[in-house]
């Protein structure tokens, strides 16, 4: 019988210097990247009721937002937008040259110009019917006369389609546009195969190819969506986005259209979201030597928020684990709202 164990792992974590030593990974806030909405007005700063803490913000507060952000060493920001005028069916709003992304971005360049700015490249928030491309109907794709009458919310599946390849032209503008306004990296979040070629050949063509992509390469079907949704007003009026986002049961495939993004040109990947796909992130950081992000969505901050508030969990300490795990998982960046916090806590320490 063995009374003493010839090695006693604890013997590492009997002190905070000892743990220190040993410790795998860390957490530092040249990785985080802080997701922002931005909307329409002035002095703006709405509160997001589905994401406590988060806030919309009009451009003139949004630039203050992004000193506050730099200040506290956040290098890069991942920005979505509400637009002002009337959504239609094929999204216009997203690629107008005066566009609330457009300006936005135009307005964090000249005043916050080393702050690193991402831009999503979507159409959900901009279609009437909140699909992230062009619907068509077995009337085919609706244009001209139909165009101002707004399809059946009771649409299901097979009763409507998200077309591809009319979407991809379409992303190509969207990103052009940002790309003219000085976005330093467009992400096409659409899941449209082909679409991170789409965008490097749109990009290129317009003589933007210093403008780099990150592909939301294995983006999934998820719940954890909800809370962004009602914060950019971005829900599909019908059906939902299992015809185009990633089965959630699937592994093996997002290391293939991890693939495919990196062979389209894509400069980073993406997992999304992250903590429920924490397998996948592994895989895809094993399988493909390119620079992972993982987006810690907004279901993942809302979960903690929520339960925070009740006193049933310690906030800081769970959005730190949750951090270190997705990074320990193998990604590279994180894309989290507690990015500010974050880093605000690591300069701290
Ligand atoms: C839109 C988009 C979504 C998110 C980022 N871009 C939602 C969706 O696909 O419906 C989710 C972000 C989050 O939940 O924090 N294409
Ligand atoms: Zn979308």
């Amino acid at each position: 019988m063995i009374r003493h164990p010839a090695f006693r792992p604890r013997r590492m974590r009997r002190r905070e210097g000892l743990r220190r030593l040993i410790r795998e990974t860390h957490l530092t806030s040249d990785r985080l990247v802080m997701p922002l909405f931005v909307r329409p007005g002035a002095k703006v700063r709405a509160p997001i009721a589905s994401l406590p803490g988060q806030f919309q913000l009009s451009v003139d507060e949004l630039v203050r937002e992004c000193e506050d952000l730099a200040k506290h060493g956040v290098p890069a920001i991942l920005l979505f937008g509400l637009p002002a005028g009337p959504k239609d069916e094929r999204g216009s709003g997203a690629y107008a040259k005066d566009g609330i992304i457009q300006q936005a971005v135009r307005a964090i360049k000249a005043r916050v110009p080393e702050l690193v700015v991402m831009t999503d490249v979507c159409l959900c928030g901009y279609t009437s019917h909140g699909h992230c491309g062009v619907v068509k109907t077995p009337g085919g794709t609706r244009r001209g006369k139909r165009k101002s009458k707004s399809l059946p919310k009771t649409l299901q599946e097979g009763e409507y389609w998200v077309d591809n390849d009319a979407t991809l032209e379409l992303l190509g503008r969207v990103a052009v546009s940002h790309a003219q306004a000085g976005a330093d990296l467009v992400a096409p979040s659409d899941m449209m195969d082909g679409n991170v070629g789409a965008v490097r050949q749109a990009l290129d063509a317009e003589d933007f190819s210093d403008t780099a992509i990150m592909g939301y390469s294995a983006k999934y079907a998820s719940s954890f969506y909800g809370p962004f949704r009602a914060a950019a007003n971005s829900a599909p009026a019908f059906g939902d986005r299992r015809t185009y986002q990633m089965d959630i049961a699937n592994a093996t495939e997002a290391v293939r259209e991890a693939q495919l993004d990196v062979a389209q040109g894509a400069d980073l990947i993406m997992v999304k979201p992250a903590l429920a796909y924490l397998d996948v992130i592994c895989r895809i950081k094993q399988a493909i030597p390119h620079p992972l992000a993982a987006f810690n969505v907004s279901g993942e901050y809302a979960m903690v928020r929520a339960a925070a508030s009740r006193g049933w969990l310690a906030e800081r300490p769970a959005w730190w684990e949750m951090l270190v795990a997705i990074r320990r998982a193998g990604a590279d960046l994180l894309i989290t709202y507690w990015a500010k916090e974050a880093a605000r806590a690591l300069r701290s320490g």
